[in-house]
């Protein structure tokens, strides 16, 4: 292996002519290493790849298929330290969240292995006497995928796997800040045994790799997960190319605390759903709804627990919330903390943090005393940082929760179950929360949202299958 991380296209690691350094948000000065800056040339080799994978691994048995995801997935499982490791220290999420991610992606490889052999069709009697008619699914070709720098290895797993598991070929192309994880995946992937081309891997900027891959002929799907800018762009060019596409983006999500909620258990969702991962979850809680018979209660609550959180190293293991992904996002959040204060708002913490290591720490921050309209409760952050909104009653908290443009995930804690009930029908997102914060989803289920925050069909679980396979109905005679 060399000391640089080389693209891997057709079954071989590329040569490298321009890399760049992987930064470690926990301590800048000592990069994770170095990896290929690819371009579009080596964006269009790589689908010329996969396209000529295609038909041998399209016709491959599903049980090959399923070996290979569920040997990937031991692999990935037994590695969990050290991936674990690579992902906290260019990510920055602590060692804990870090390796509890690898697992989830280990899950995730042998849940999808168990899908290839589940693919099952339709038989549906024809209105014509004699004629069967048989509903089936096939591989859809070559999917591009893009994925953020957050879940640096889950959602790379969670869009490839199931491409695979359904006969399908890909390109990644992970975000600029987390090459590493996508690398250690393609590397364990080939020594699980995927034949060269089915799996491929661009590192690069978005703007010239992604988009290259978006335009290429060859591509025939793009599965994109990141900002509602350019999920939108993406899917508008899909749709003018005739490629299917599927966009997880933004969110702005709520977590409605009435009066009769559980006070511990609301603070312990909120501080979770709000500050763990730094904040950087599109499924974060970024807007704390509360009804007044609860509010200062818990808003001290809050304030305490957060207050205790220790910032710090990701690697410590006495860190709780590690830093900021990188500088962009913590000038970001800065920004948007001084907004809010402009804006009106109080804000308790929010401070850069000092440490032994230069990094990019920041103490998680509460807004209190804001309103609906304000800017830090309508667009995503996308850090540690919750705006509070004090409502009267749970019908007030319903309307707030639903006014914006985004749609993925909603909380409510309560202790009654008729509020709950409504709550699950009326929130207007895709994922509905009770009692728990609105972050932090199983493996195995669809994730999706509505309004600005989804694009295209479900992901993850069975419901994957929408996306990458292509549906034939069969006129038998
Ligand atoms: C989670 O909340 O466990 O980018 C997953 C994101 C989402 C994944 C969230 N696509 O934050």
């Amino acid at each position: 292996m060399s000391a640089v991380h080389g693209n891997f296209i057709g079954g071989e690691w590329t040569k490298v002519f321009d890399a760049a350094p992987n930064l470690n948000p926990s301590d800048l000065d000592t990069p994770v290493g170095d990896y290929a800056r690819g371009g579009a040339d080596d964006a269009h080799a790589a689908v010329a790849a996969a396209r000529a994978a295609f038909p041998a691994w399209s016709m491959r048995s599903p049980q090959d298929r399923a070996d290979v995801l569920d040997r990937a997935g031991t692999l990935v499982l037994e590695r969990r330290e050290a991936l674990g490791r690579l992902l906290s220290s260019e990510e920055g999420k602590t060692l804990a969240e870090g390796i509890g991610e690898v697992v989830r992606a280990g899950h995730i490889l042998k849940f999808m292995a168990g899908e290839a052999l589940r693919l099952t069709g339709d038989r549906i009697a024809s209105t014509r006497p004699g004629v069967d008619v048989e509903v089936t699914r096939e591989p859809v070709g070559v999917f591009a995928l893009i994925t953020p720098w957050n879940f640096p290895i889950a959602i790379p797993v969670w869009k490839a796997a199931p491409a695979i598991a359904f006969g399908n070929c890909v390109v990644l192309k992970p975000a600029d800040a987390t090459p590493g994880c996508a690398w250690a995946l393609a590397e364990i992937l080939a020594e699980a045994g995927l034949p060269g081309g089915v799996f491929n891997l661009v590192m690069g900027p978005g703007r010239v790799v992604g988009d290259a891959l978006v335009s290429d002929p060859e591509v025939d799907g793009v599965s994109f997960t990141g900002s509602v800018a350019t999920g939108r762009a993406i899917a508008a060019k899909c749709a003018g190319l005739g490629k299917r596409v599927q966009c997880e983006m933004g969110g702005k999500n709520p977590l409605v605390v009435l009066d009769d909620a559980d006070l511990d258990k609301a603070v312990n969702a909120a501080l979770n759903g709000a500050f763990f991962s730094t904040g950087q979850r599109c499924t974060a809680s970024s807007r704390l709804i509360v009804t007044e018979g609860i509010h200062d209660r818990f808003v001290v609550a809050l304030s305490e627990a957060m207050r205790a959180l220790r910032v710090g190293h990701a690697l410590d293991p006495s860190t709780q919330i590690g830093p900021v992904a990188d500088q962009a996002q913590f000038d970001k959040d800065r920004d948007y903390i001084a907004l809010a204060a402009a804006e009106g708002g109080r804000v308790v913490g929010g401070e850069v943090v000092q440490s032994a290591t230069r990094g990019l720490f920041l103490s998680p921050a509460l807004v209190l005393d804001t309103t609906p309209a304000m800017r830090i409760n309508r667009e995503e952050v996308f850090g540690p940082v919750a705006g509070v909104i004090r409502v009267r009653d749970y019908d007030e908290a319903l309307a707030v929760a639903n006014d914006t443009e985004f749609g993925l995930s909603s909380g409510i804690c309560t202790e009654g179950l008729s509020k709950a009930r409504h709550f699950l029908r009326h929130a207007q997102a895709g994922m509905v929360m009770v009692n728990l914060p609105t972050a932090g989803v199983d493996p195995h289920v669809p994730f999706g949202g509505r309004k600005a925050s989804s694009f295209g069909p479900r992901e993850q679980g069975s419901y994957a299958r929408e996306f990458y396979t292509v549906v034939k109905t069969g006129y038998i005679g």
